[in-house]
């Protein structure tokens, strides 16, 4: 059965709460614009040539017959593709005529500090900025968008996101689909108003939630369809919602095959039948439509999950994405066995563990809406962009361990660095979407997720931050420093180690000055207690062993 615009808005509005949803006016309205019945085709951006890149607002129909006002990037929504070739110099004037301030990031990209697009480098209107860098990292599909100070969630929303796709000799070695059977996706989630417009105008809950829409766009397109040749194609998805998580899936849920993740191709295809895929990842998957009937229509999808423990959260719900309708026999080529050797990080190397605690704001536990109306806390911090929170150390692999003792998901991205996941306290083995070289990390509540990372592209300023963008720009954000120096005193410069019976904490030889405190959770100045163990010299520094199972999880040095 083909499904038309009208019951797919049905569908998704019964399962939605929130009021407004504005089915009787959009019914109405509607019928000056019916939807062609084999929806919207899908269109694709086109390629940056270099120059100039425009952040600029504009009038423009995403649903044919409803103009709105949208942000475009040289009159493009999305903004045009990035396509680089490892090795080379990716240069651009990025030009504010917003009438607000603005900075673009470079998701995954191993950028410099001074053009990552830290918040603190937005122009204000009128304003632009070069960049320049050489892109020497691996292939993959990597993305751009505005991540201006508590303007990332509106300016993403409206417009400001693009592909920016990274090719290299590795990766056309392979005998993978190109050209027409190489489709880049970017599925963003919409919320409906009578108007088909872009406005952004979160509510109070959806500061706490994310802002969650019951429609989606692909491509900038609603209702999208791709006709298809019978064949092999690979798919690279981008998930560009601000805060929707996918679960993504074929509609009869048949197997396609994971090729890549966030950073580039995984060392051998894996065979799925879904893969999550969160605000801010990638995922690129081969789907073989050659046994699929001509005319025939396939649906890409959202299943249904749990996790987000929020009453009343549409996170989760089952959704359509877009429909790939098959035509006549192609030839795509042939899924390859293997792709690209992945080498492992040194797990016998790691130098220090970085813990980060996402914890409610207010400290309460549990009970539905009882965390307040903003967001929830990483290390009990809330952003401020001109405060230093960590430093690290160029070039030393450390574990990041992501602890979600909050009830909200939370997509946990680092600036500066690829990562590769270590363990995910919910399951045994890695999920086929934790494996491979990732950029940002899907923690859902209650887990705990220990990633392996190495900063040795850039020395210099760069964030950690949730990709929910409410929660960005809720102050879900931390500034870190990639030093080359011995990193000063403090409470997240030591060096924690978590062993079987004990905590080792190690303190630079010369903080005799000061006194080590612990606390099981931080954020609350009173739960901070002085550790009474005494410290043994070591050639580490001081180290304080403490009996494991003590409620003392996080240490800082302070001056008593
Ligand atoms: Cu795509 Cu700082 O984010
Ligand atoms: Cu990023
Ligand atoms: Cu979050």
């Amino acid at each position: 059965m083909k499904t038309t615009r009208r019951d797919f808005l049905q569908t998704s509005c019964s399962a939605f709460t929130l009021a407004g949803c504005g089915l009787l006016i959009e019914q109405k309205s509607l019928a000056d614009h019916p939807i062609p019945a084999g929806g919207y085709p899908l269109v694709f951006p086109p390629e940056f040539t270099g120059g100039v890149l425009e952040a600029k607002v504009v009038n423009q129909e995403i649903w044919p017959g409803f103009p709105t006002t949208a942000l475009a990037l040289n009159g493009s929504l999305p903004g045009p593709t990035i396509r680089v070739k490892k090795g080379d110099h990716f240069k651009a004037r990025v030009q504010n005529s917003l009438g607000e301030s603005l900075v673009l990031h470079w998701h995954g990209i191993l950028a410099p500090s001074e053009m990552d697009g830290n918040p603190r480098d937005a122009v204000p209107s009128g304003g632009f900025y070069d960049v320049e860098f050489p892109v020497n990292q691996r292939a993959g599909t990597y993305w751009y968008h505005a991540h201006t100070d508590k303007l990332t969630g509106k300016q993403v929303y409206q417009g400001l996101a693009g592909f920016f796709i990274v090719e290299d000799p590795a990766e056309d070695s392979l005998a993978l689909p190109k050209g027409e059977f190489d489709v880049p996706l970017l599925i963003q989630d919409r919320v409906s108003n009578p108007g088909h417009t872009l406005a952004y105008s979160p509510m109070m809950d959806d500061m706490v939630l994310g802002y969650l829409g019951d429609a989606t766009t692909v491509n900038g397109v609603p209702n999208a369809t791709l006709s298809v040749t019978r064949s092999l194609y690979r798919f690279r998805l981008l998930n560009g919602s601000n805060a929707r998580v996918f679960r993504i899936a074929l509609g009869d849920n048949a197997p396609f095959k994971l090729i890549a993740n966030d950073a580039g191709l995984l060392a051998a295809p894996i065979e799925v039948t879904s893969i999550f895929l969160a605000p801010g990842n990638r995922a690129e998957i081969l789907v073989d439509f050659t046994s699929f009937p001509h005319g025939s229509t396939v649906e890409l999808k959202s299943l249904a999950f749990t996790g987000d423990t929020t009453m009343g959260s549409s996170q989760g719900t089952a959704r359509t994405l877009m429909r790939f309708v098959g035509q006549h026999i192609g030839n795509g080529g042939t899924a390859p066995s293997t792709l690209v050797p992945f080498a492992p990080h040194d797990l016998s190397a790691v130098k220090r563990t970085r813990q980060f605690m996402i914890t409610m704001p207010g400290g309460g536990h549990g009970g539905g809406h009882g965390g307040g109306m903003s967001a929830d806390l990483i290390n009990g911090l809330v952003y401020e962009m001109n405060r230093t929170d960590f430093m690290v150390p160029f070039g030393e692999i450390e574990i990041w361990e992501f602890q979600n003792m909050a009830e909200h998901i939370h997509p946990m991205h680092p600036h500066g660095a690829l990562f590769q996941v270590v363990s995910r306290s919910t399951s045994p083995t890695l999920p086929p979407e934790d494996t491979g070289w990732k950029d940002t990390i899907l923690v859902r509540p209650g887990e705990t997720v220990r990633t392996l990372v190495k900063f040795d592209s850039h020395e210099g300023a760069f964030v950690l931050h949730c990709h929910n963008l409410e929660h960005e720009d809720g102050g879900m954000m931390l500034n870190f420093d990639v030093t080359p120096s011995t990193p000063p005193i403090g409470g997240p410069q030591l060096d924690i180690r978590h062993e079987a019976e004990e905590i080792v904490v190690i303190a630079p030889h010369d903080a005799t000055a000061y006194r080590l405190e612990g606390a099981p959770h931080v954020g609350h100045e009173a739960l901070w207690t002085p550790v009474t163990v005494s410290p043994v010299h070591s050639e580490a520094g001081m180290e304080f062993r403490i009996p494991a199972g003590g409620t003392m999880r996080f240490f800082r040095l302070i001056k008593p």
